[in-house]
């Protein structure tokens, strides 16, 4: 058998920072605007205000302090709400391609590999610019890769089941040098006019490289498990999903953006997501006590504090369980790979790990890597 490895990994961070602060100011401003609109109906009881964002909220609710975006204008024009992200000709390259590309060429780096080596992309991300060409498709001639590519979503899970789909192939021989890229552009299907959720996402790009172990040039993690598991709910859910369709385009419907009911989710994740991984680590003969980092999906401070705690038995120390969240906030399917990209480094030889992404679906992934 093949064993299948990550070699490289890298991160497209974008240049526009939003604070909590800056978001509030502009969130708190559009409630005024609504509010001063609409001052006979709030009056006559017909129409409930909207209610003031508090920056203080939001850290204490989810471990944010800022978000970075492609677009910052948009977001925090408070007559608008809503990033410019310009429509792209069928001549240039889409937006999440030029992401994802920068991730890659990041990962191929530190792998030692050239683009030409490539034989399979899979662009595993919550959303995609368009039904077709494949995203993946557009990403694998940009990059000069060869082989084939392919798109995949399963919301914040996508990163860790295109890892599994990637590993899978690579170990049955049927690809040797596989991408999986995540590029994120959640401020496009963020509602940035609901106060419940404006502050929850940003944008990034990641990507990972796998191949046969045995190929390897330099430092890497052996996969030695994937596991993916879905259970359907509609507690997060959107019902638009091509980027493209921009609010400038569709009808102004609350459905088509992200949504979500949120204290539902961390009720009926959490249990899911420990119980995956514990099961998953005592099926590959792991004691939790034997790893070193968890590279958990990024959506809520208190939630990893629970599964950490959960998974180890006890409260991770200091470093066990990075957190990026405070400056990249949730990123989907990204943020799991982010964690692992920036804090992986001082791993040992022998030092183990997991990456666990969920999300949507619902859905959960989990891979079990040791440095090698
Ligand atoms: N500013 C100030 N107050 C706010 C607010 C804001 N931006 N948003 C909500 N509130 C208020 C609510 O109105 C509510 O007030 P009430 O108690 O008077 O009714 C209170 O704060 C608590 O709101 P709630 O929505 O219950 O907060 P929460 O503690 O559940 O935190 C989330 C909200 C979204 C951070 C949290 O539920 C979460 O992270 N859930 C899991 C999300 C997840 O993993 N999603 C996956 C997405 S990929």
């Amino acid at each position: 058998m093949i064993q299948p490895a990550i070699t490289g990994s890298g991160v497209f961070t974008p240049e526009n920072i939003i604070t909590n602060d800056e978001l509030v100011v502009a969130f708190n401003a559009y409630a005024d605007r609504i509010n001063a609109e609409n001052a006979d109906a709030i009056a006559s009881g017909e129409m409930e205000p909207v209610p003031h964002s508090s920056a203080d909220f939001i850290v204490s609710a989810s471990g944010i302090e800022q978000r970075y975006v492609m677009d910052k204008a948009g977001v925090l024009d408070p007559k608008r709400m809503f990033p410019h992200l310009r429509a792209r000709s069928d001549e240039e390259p889409s937006i999440m391609a030029e992401m994802a590309v920068d991730a890659i060429t990041k990962a191929l780096a530190q792998a030692g590999r050239d683009a030409s080596e490539v034989d399979l992309v899979i662009c595993a991300a919550s959303n995609h610019e368009r039904a077709y060409p494949a995203v993946a498709v557009e990403i694998q001639s940009l990059i000069g890769a060869g082989g084939f590519a392919f798109d995949m979503n399963v919301a914040c899970s996508s990163a860790t089941f295109g890892i599994q789909a990637a590993a899978d192939m690579v170990r049955s021989g049927s690809v040797k040098c596989a991408i999986v890229g995540n590029p994120e552009i959640c401020s496009a299907h963020l509602e940035w006019r609901d106060r419940d959720c404006h502050f929850i996402f940003g944008d990034v790009a990641t990507a990972v490289v796998i191949e046969p172990q045995a190929n390897a040039k330099g430092a890497h993690f052996t996969i030695h498990g994937t596991r993916c598991a879905t259970e359907f709910s509609n507690n997060i859910r959107n019902n638009n999903g091509f980027l493209r369709r921009t609010r400038d385009q569709m009808e102004d419907r609350r459905d088509m953006q992200f949504m979500q009911n949120g204290r539902k989710v961390f009720k009926e994740v959490l249990p899911m997501v420990s119980a995956h991984i514990l099961g998953h680590l005592e099926d590959e003969g792991w004691r939790a006590d034997s790893l070193r980092r968890l590279w958990l999906h990024q959506a809520n401070k208190t939630m990893n504090d629970f599964i950490g705690k959960k998974v180890l038995g006890r409260t991770p120390e200091p470093g066990e369980q990075p957190n990026i969240l405070q400056d990249y906030a949730n990123t989907s399917s990204a943020g799991s790979i982010i964690a692992f990209s920036k804090y992986s480094d001082d791993m040992q030889p022998g030092d183990r790990g997991v990456i666990c992404s969920f999300g949507a679906g619902y859905s959960v992934g989990s891979v079990l890597i040791e440095r090698a």
